[in-house]
């Protein structure tokens, strides 16, 4: 029972309509269970899903139930579980060098870190490995307070970076936080949400899909940009000294509910943190290795160049590893003391992420993304504009957010297990419960979409229906 509840305490929603052949989505449903042993006190589930096996985008229970896997593990299995090529990788390293440390030489890990290097712009070619994506941001913060003598940081609201005692600092979001002291030098400001803050229209995201809101700014003029960058400037005109370490940001905020930015934000917000001598940091953790679609990483959807990108997740297809990407003069700053880090780099960790690159170039992935996204965002938007509890769609590739409503005038939230059947009898939270977050291994097919946009339907049909309206 102990390890059958660690290893389901994952979001996962099981939608139980088509009983051979059901779907798992996210809903973050937060359950407390009674400790059955007292070394696991927490699930997402009062009754988990069993997973048993994993297959590209299918995932089966310990009952042989099959289920399409439309969150990847937190956009964590990038090309598909266990991806014959990926698990091949490993078994041929398995069998020749499982460790050594990063002190020493060996081919996996320089192939590696060439081969990463050539997937990023000048001058981002000097990387540090880790084991997560926290420990990445962890170093990130290091290294930036290192490099520019500063020490205060700013983050979005509603950002997820890390568990870490450091990292709790950089994230913004209630939930994932505890009473203890944190957080020394972080600050947050405003997320720029055209869905849900106070300003957006209808030409500002990078996605097939807009909002609803009325929009009258002339092309290339966007007035929520302005009015969200003025929301920054007044962070850095009351929160933080007159010079500042670093901005985190996400490309596309992800724990926040795949939240995007008013188009030229980041631009501007890495102009004016550059100026009072702060670094400029991409969190890639969900949005990068081609899941946005359009492009590899999503700072380059923004048309920005970032001081360091953090990447953990989907580097390794569900693999324990992460990476932090800098300049040489950031990393020559770094190079005052000794960093070690016991399994970052791990000989089989850098075998995995190797064939990660090569599949995800052999598969197509990328592009799998922005065909796939692309045609669920533009199906989705129907269903927003046919049901009244559908407020928001949004997204880039196989990141993408499905935002519920009560009601599309008062915008208050409807959490999603509300108008799906889960299995799940009671609940307690872990915001933002009202988005379904909908990032499936970038093996996904123009069929499971299909799939999955007929039981979303009828759920929601079979929702309004029960609600009399
Ligand atoms: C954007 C982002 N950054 C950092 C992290 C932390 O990564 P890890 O859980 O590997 O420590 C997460 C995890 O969900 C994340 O979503």
């Amino acid at each position: 029972t102990t390890s059958m509840n660690l290893l389901f305490g994952l979001p996962l929603c099981l939608l139980p309509f088509l009983p051979h052949q059901p779907l798992l989505l996210n809903t973050l449903l937060y359950f407390i269970i009674p400790p059955p042993s007292p070394l696991i006190t927490l699930t997402y589930y009062k009754k988990p899903v069993f997973t048993h096996q994993g297959y590209m985008q299918w995932l089966w229970d310990v009952d042989g139930k099959r289920y399409l896997d439309l969150f990847a593990g937190v956009a964590t299995v990038s090309v598909g579980h266990c991806h014959p090529k990926v698990t091949a990788a490993a078994e041929k390293q398995l069998k020749r060098l499982w460790h050594t440390t990063s002190i020493y030489v060996y081919p996996t890990l320089h192939e590696y870190c060439e081969k990463l290097a050539s997937y990023l712009p000048d001058p981002l070619k000097v990387i540090y490995l880790t084991n997560s994506g926290s420990e990445a941001n962890d170093l990130a913060m290091l290294m930036a307070r290192l490099h520019t003598g500063n020490y205060d940081i700013i983050t979005f609201r509603g950002s997820y970076h890390g568990g870490s005692p450091q990292t709790l600092g950089l994230t913004s979001n209630t939930a994932y936080k505890y009473p203890i002291a944190n957080g020394l030098g972080c600050t947050n400001t405003m997320c720029p949400d055209v869905f849900r803050g106070p300003w957006g229209g209808s030409h500002c995201r990078d996605s097939p899909v807009q909002t609803t809101r009325e929009c009258s700014c002339a092309q290339g003029h966007c007035m929520a940009n302005e009015q969200y960058i003025g929301q920054l400037k007044e962070t850095f005109a009351t929160s933080v000294p007159n010079r500042i370490a670093a901005f985190f940001g996400e490309p596309i905020q992800g724990v926040g509910g795949a939240v995007q930015y008013p188009k030229n934000y980041l631009k501007e917000a890495y102009r004016l943190v550059r100026e009072r001598g702060g670094v400029c940091i991409a969190d890639e953790v969900q949005t990068g290795f081609g899941r946005t679609g359009t492009h590899f990483w999503g700072f380059q959807g923004h048309g920005v160049i970032p001081d360091m990108v953090t990447m953990a997740k989907g580097i390794g297809n569900g693999f324990p590893m992460g990476a932090v990407v800098t300049t040489p003069e950031i990393a020559a700053s770094f190079g005052q003391g000794v960093h070690f880090n016991t399994f970052a780099g791990n000989p089989v960790a850098c075998a995995v992420a190797s064939s990660v690159l090569d599949t995800i170039s052999e598969d197509g992935s990328q592009q799998t993304s922005l065909k796939v996204g692309n045609y669920l965002l533009t199906q989705l938007a129907k269903l927003r504009d046919k049901y009244e509890i559908i407020g928001d769609v949004r997204g880039k590739g196989l990141m993408i957010g499905v935002e519920m409503v009560k009601d599309k005038v008062s915008l208050e939230c409807l959490f999603c297990h509300h108008c799906f059947p889960c299995n799940i009898p009671s609940l307690l939270f872990l915001p933002p419960l009202q988005t379904f977050r909908i990032k499936p291994p970038m093996c996904i097919t123009m069929e499971d979409a299909d799939f999955f946009l007929a039981v979303f339907n009828k759920s929601v049909h079979n929702y309004m229906e029960r609600r009399g309206g």
